[in-house]
């Protein structure tokens, strides 16, 4: 076995988000979110479920917090509700909702864990729906009040920030492809909505450094490298049309100020936009979208193999074109890259230069085996996909990548969006007819490499 040592203080967490767990939707004073409504929709979630108890974490987060505490992770990558804080979106602030987070955030810097806090996964205030959603610039102006809000209260004690998570989802699977809340079916309309998702990115930088001026702050961003099927120039063609749509749609504006000229000329090509003008940016957005951050979020968990003969209408998922083996592929039908997490940091560094970087989230989706019986679930697959993604992220760093964290993606089997709880991304499993939480090997060994920071490589 040879040992891999991770640099000293490097961030080892855990992620979740606030819909995905928390449940209690009407608890001390929650409005409702597009989520809600999503999901209280007929036909749109897989399973036919809602999250209207998802884990009970809002109830049961010490009983969590236990266990972040047993994996010995020192981070910890939560979401805040925003209709908890602003029921309607806007206007009057919810103590009761700021002070969830506020006993959460205590218990955390007491129990050694650094509070990574999300502003926005996906839950957005459905009377701002009503008003337009992410559609509308006004809702961006409302996310900078939220933002506001949050960091008076917290930003005394949470040192890093996040504002958004995977704006390409809201855009793409939101407004696009309607898969996720609200459900829509608009390319020119996602495009807008992703353009005032990375401003109310820019402007709520500000407001946090106003707020915590000694935090950090960055966005997260689900990348997805994109490699051509051959190397012949159509296939390379067809890799660099959903690198710009799925990548660069969202790094180029925050990096560098400007929305890639080859992606803006297909979507004119597809007719989502008039000509290579885009209508919804007005003077001082760009530069705005372009604040400087001080770290970038990456949500890691496959990639995209592309042939130009199956360049989609709408890309909405990685497309694998070769089957790889039924065992390189998890639950949710996505191919096991470990290399790709590798490329991408280092791609990410030449091209862009980000001041440092986080994987944000990692993870799989498996099912327990037939049979397997606590106490611990042994789950060889996260075990293993978990170790190679961990050796790829090694790798980088000793080649010169910033990386300062890595955050698995789950802590717990959750509410997993349109597919409600038919996948399985936990360290913990949870049952939940009972919520018992019970480990999976998974977690025995993230909490070795944690105490070692190191990982064993089989030789
Ligand atoms: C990401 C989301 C996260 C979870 C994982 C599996 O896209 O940020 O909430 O659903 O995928």
């Amino acid at each position: 076995m040879t040992k891999r040592a991770f640099p000293p203080g490097f961030l080892w967490g855990v992620a979740t988000s606030a819909f995905q767990i928390e449940g209690a939707p009407d608890a001390d004073g929650r409005g409702e979110s597009i989520w809600d409504r999503f999901a209280a929709t007929p036909g749109r979630i897989a399973d036919g479920s809602d999250a209207r108890v998802a884990c009970d974490h809002y109830r049961r987060w010490r009983e969590d917090l236990a266990l972040l505490r047993e994996l010995g992770v020192n981070a910890y990558r939560f979401s805040v509700a925003w209709p908890r804080v602003l029921p309607r979106g806007r206007g009057a602030v919810n103590g009761r909702g700021l002070d969830f987070y506020d006993r959460l955030v205590d218990a955390l810097l007491e129990a050694g864990i650094a509070p990574l806090a999300t502003l926005y996964h996906w839950d957005l205030p459905q009377p701002l729906q009503d008003e337009g959603g992410w559609g509308s610039r006004a809702t961006a102006e409302a996310f900078v009040a939220y933002a506001e809000a949050v960091g008076m209260r917290l930003g005394d004690r949470v040192r890093r920030w996040a504002t958004h998570n995977e704006p390409w989802c809201i855009a793409t699977l939101g407004h696009e492809q309607g898969e996720h809340a609200p459900g829509l079916r608009d390319p020119a309309l996602a495009l807008r909505a992703a353009h005032h998702v990375l401003l109310s990115h820019g402007w709520a930088v500000a407001a946090l450094r106003r707020h915590a001026p000694a935090a950090e702050v960055g966005i997260v961003l689900n990348l997805v490298p994109a490699y051509p099927a051959s190397p012949s120039e159509a296939d390379r063609d067809a890799a660099r049309a959903f690198d710009g749509f799925f990548n660069r749609w969202y790094l180029d504006p925050v990096f560098h100020g400007v929305y890639p000229a080859d992606a803006v000329a297909d979507r004119v090509a597809r007719g989502h936009l008039r000509g290579p003008e885009l209508p919804f940016v007005h003077d001082g957005d760009l530069a705005a979208i372009a604040a400087p951050t001080d770290f970038l979020g990456v949500n890691y968990y496959t990639r995209a193999i592309l042939r130009s003969d199956a360049i989609p209408e709408a890309e909405n998922a990685p497309r694998t074109l070769r089957a790889p083996p039924p065992e390189g592929l998890t639950d949710m039908g996505w191919e096991v890259f470990p290399a790709g997490l590798h490329d991408l940091l280092l791609r990410l560094q030449r091209d862009y230069a980000p001041a440092s970087l986080l994987v944000a989230e990692n993870g799989a989706a498996y099912e327990d085996p037939p049979g397997a019986a606590g106490p611990i679930l042994e789950d060889p697959r996260r075990v293993a996909y978990l170790r190679a993604h961990l050796a790829a992220a090694h790798r980088a760093i000793a080649e010169g990548v910033p990386l300062a964290g890595y955050f698995h993606w789950s802590l717990l089997d959750n509410f997993e969006w349109g597919h409600g709880y038919t996948k399985r991304f936990g360290l913990y499993r949870v049952d939940f007819a009972t919520q018992a939480r019970v480990p999976r090997a998974s977690a025995r060994f993230y909490r070795d490499v944690i105490a070692a920071n190191a990982i064993a490589l089989e030789p």
